[in-house]
């Protein structure tokens, strides 16, 4: 950059800022760490849809009413008239989450910027952290900006070499793909191929990706891509520019084709840049968190953490059904729900949803999962009607008031499923009464979900009015005491500070896919570098029974893990609202594995990654909220690895018991999944462990007390 740029620094003095307008008035900023830059001098602002003379009374219906197009720009002619900079230093309590106390430290530079030709006023604030940089664009009140269509965000993030990436497809209705490592050269092939994945397959651009996007620079330096707060606003992929290497952004367009609405005063969301030369401080990186704003919710005592089982992996390896009755038997035209005959395969009925209750309330789980309880499914599975939910009807065998008093006595809570068929109006024409539903019946957390075409048609999963809509839907059951869990959301942003209700999202290729041909070895050794960044995902792991013809002699799928690795992701992919997915009776045939899932905590007060190599494997380290127990998990690719850990993150001087869940020599995720070891051995923080992972496999410790 020109030696007359202005300077951010962060307060460790790693990261430096670099912002100026060039010759033709366009703002521009560049990033370096330790000396070296991480973003080369990369351009930023919008570009506007042309206004348009207002519509009037008078002009109703004239055709001349046209674009003026001199004032569309919001990214050149522009002048810098005011700087601030400012420090900030606080620490601050989540309600529940990877650490008990966040710190959140960064110096700020906000830019007034002022375009000439249209008395125009943007500000760009910076907020420079220990781990890396935010940035967001405001758009102060003022008469000539007061409301705007957005054609374009101009961001970019210029690349300074052929990195290796960590990516999936760009797309605006799904994130459930498996991830690609690739150069940035290659991004366009590899889409061009097809990336294996399940529902749209329609990348924007063959150079598109999302975020959050990990690279792995050409100096070893690892750095992820994001964006926090996403309220108000269309979700942000990236768009590579092949030649140049430079992402440009690509916001998530509506039904006409924009790509926002917005009116001042309003800010974007942050972009973030995240870097690091340890790839295990990616993983603790607070940043997307502290550049959301503190809870407003004046109390929080009734968002709890849950650890949860539930009629749900019989639906999804197809041993049971959500629908009561047979599809075939559903005439075109709404459904008359009275005269169903059952299909004697339904699996959320009365006696089926009790024994889970009872394997609950038996072995410590806050909750029951109850998927298929409410009529609809017929008519949405026929493709008979759209608007098929009205999220407070049962089927005839589901007893809702029978099963909450039996689920009460027994002091568990059964958790709310709202399949709203991404029918969206109608899921908020009942939002209300639906909630009620759930308070008057005992239910306190819900599981939402998304699939499907987005109706009204031509919205997308990740446009801004849906976004609104995911938002709205956290709010309005914030009033209702209740925690909140969306499946085929919009990637997550670290909302979950301001509104921690929201307990937990999807919003990525989960277990259910282990049903549906099977997750990457890899994948879970990359979704925390990725996806996790932006907050906590229902994974839904523990899965013991990995032939799942076993289950449902039709489905030829494989879980690709081993037994020991799903007790890892209990540790290694953080969530507060975390199920154990697989049958009672599976449980019960391993019981001394399942020991770990019915140890493991869902809340903790800290966080150590001892090992971390995206695409390889990750190794983490947590300590069980107000109690000195710890337990260990380690995630593996396909490649055997001998993992070597210290456990001196325990007290000095203080002995321990280790309960070591290990793979057998001969296990492999493939040939020999449920071979494992289990072994106590006396730790203290000098122990130093080596051990050894099997082919997709891994393992799980837990630590107390002697
Ligand atoms: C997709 C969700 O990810 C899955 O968990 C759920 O069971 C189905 N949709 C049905 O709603
Ligand atoms: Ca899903």
């Amino acid at each position: 950059m020109v030696a007359n740029a202005q300077q951010l620094v962060s307060p460790n003095h790693q990261f430096v800022l670099f912002f100026q307008i060039d010759e033709q008035g366009k703002p521009m900023y560049e990033l370096q760490y330790k000396g070296k830059e991480v973003v080369a001098p990369s351009h930023m602002g919008l570009d506007l849809q042309p206004e348009g003379k207002k519509l009037t009374f008078e002009n109703a219906g004239d055709v001349s009413v046209t674009a003026n197009k001199e004032i569309n720009s919001l990214y050149d002619g522009f002048k810098i008239v005011d700087t601030k900079s400012n420090s900030f230093d606080q620490t601050w309590k989540p309600v529940y989450g990877e650490v008990s106390q966040i710190r959140n430290n960064y110096n700020e530079m906000s830019v007034t910027l002022k375009q000439n030709k249209t008395d125009r006023v943007i500000v760009i604030r910076f907020r420079l952290f220990d781990d890396g940089l935010g940035f967001r664009y405001e758009f102060p009140e003022q008469k000539n900006l007061a409301y705007f269509v957005i054609k374009e965000e101009k961001t970019e993030f210029a690349m300074n070499g052929d990195h290796t990436a960590f990516w999936i497809p760009g797309d605006f209705d799904t994130e459930e793909y498996t991830y690609a490592k690739t150069k940035l050269s290659e991004i366009r092939a590899k889409n061009q191929k097809g990336i294996e994945g399940n529902a749209s397959q329609t990348p924007f651009s063959l150079t598109g990706v999302q975020t959050p996007l990990l690279l792995k620079t050409r100096d070893n330096l690892y750095m992820s891509i994001h964006e926090a707060a996403l309220i108000n606003y269309a979700a942000m992929n990236l768009n590579l520019d092949d030649k140049k290497m430079v992402f440009q952004t690509f916001l998530t367009p509506d039904a006409q084709g924009n790509k926002g609405h917005l009116q001042s005063p309003c800010v974007s969301p942050w972009r973030t840049v995240i870097v690091s030369d340890k790839a295990a401080d990616i993983l603790t990186s607070k940043t997307i968190l502290n550049l959301n704003e503190p809870t407003k919710y004046v109390s929080t005592d009734w968002i709890k953490p849950m650890k949860y089982v539930g009629v749900w992996w019989e639906m999804i390896t197809g041993k049971s059904t959500w629908a009561y009755a047979d599809i075939d038997n559903v005439q075109l035209g709404v459904t008359d729900y009275s005269k169903l005959k059952p299909n004697g395969k339904h699996g959320a009925n009365t006696a089926n949803v009790k024994k889970y209750i009872d394997f609950a309330a038996a072995n410590g789980f806050d909750g029951v999962l109850v998927e298929g309880w409410n009529e609809g499914w017929e008519d949405w599975f026929g493709k008979t009607k759209d608007y098929v939910f009205d999220f407070v009807t049962p089927y005839p065998d589901f007893d809702v008031k029978g099963l909450h008093e039996y689920a009460a006595s027994k002091g568990v809570k059964i958790i709310m499923h709202h399949e709203t068929s991404s029918s969206v109006r109608n899921y908020e024409r009942h939002m209300d009464t639906a909630y009620k539903f759930m308070v008057e019946n005992g239910y306190n957390a819900v599981k939402s979900g998304y699939v499907g075409d987005i109706i009204p048609r031509g919205e997308k999963h990740y446009g801004q009015w849906i976004v609104d809509h995911y938002l709205y839907a956290i709010k309005e059951a914030a009033k209702y005491h209740i925690m909140v869990d969306a499946h085929e959301s919009v990637h997550m942003t670290g909302l979950q500070r301001t509104y921690p209700n929201l307990l937990a999202q999807e919003s990525a290729k989960g277990t259910e896919y282990e049903a549906f041909g099977g997750n990457a070895p890899d994948h879970t050794t990359i979704l925390p570098f990725t996806r996790l960044m932006g907050g906590p995902m229902d994974y839904t792991p523990g899965i013991f029974e990995m032939d799942i013809s076993k289950i449902n002699p039709e489905n030829h799928s494989h879980v690709n893990s081993t037994l020991a690795r799903q007790l890892a992701l209990y540790v290694t992919m953080y969530s507060p609202f975390v199920m154990a997915a697989d049958f009672p009776e599976h449980y019960e045939k391993y019981k001394d594995a399942f020991q770990f899932i019915k140890d493991v905590p869902v809340d903790w007060d800290d966080t150590k990654v001892l090992e971390a190599e995206p695409g390889d494997y990750i190794t983490y380290a947590r300590k069980q909220k107000g109690k000195d127990a710890w337990f260990v998990g380690r995630t593996n690719d396909e490649e055997p690895r001998v993992s070597n850990i210290s456990l001196d993150f325990l007290t000095p001087g203080k002995k321990y018991i280790a309960t070591i869940y290990a793979d057998a020599k001969d296990a492999n995720y493939k040939t020999n999944p449920q071979a494992y070891t289990i072994k106590k051995i006396n730790v203290t923080s000098k122990t130093k462990l080596s051990q050894a992972c099997a082919s997709g496999g891994g393992y799980a410790i837990s630590i107390v007390e002697k």
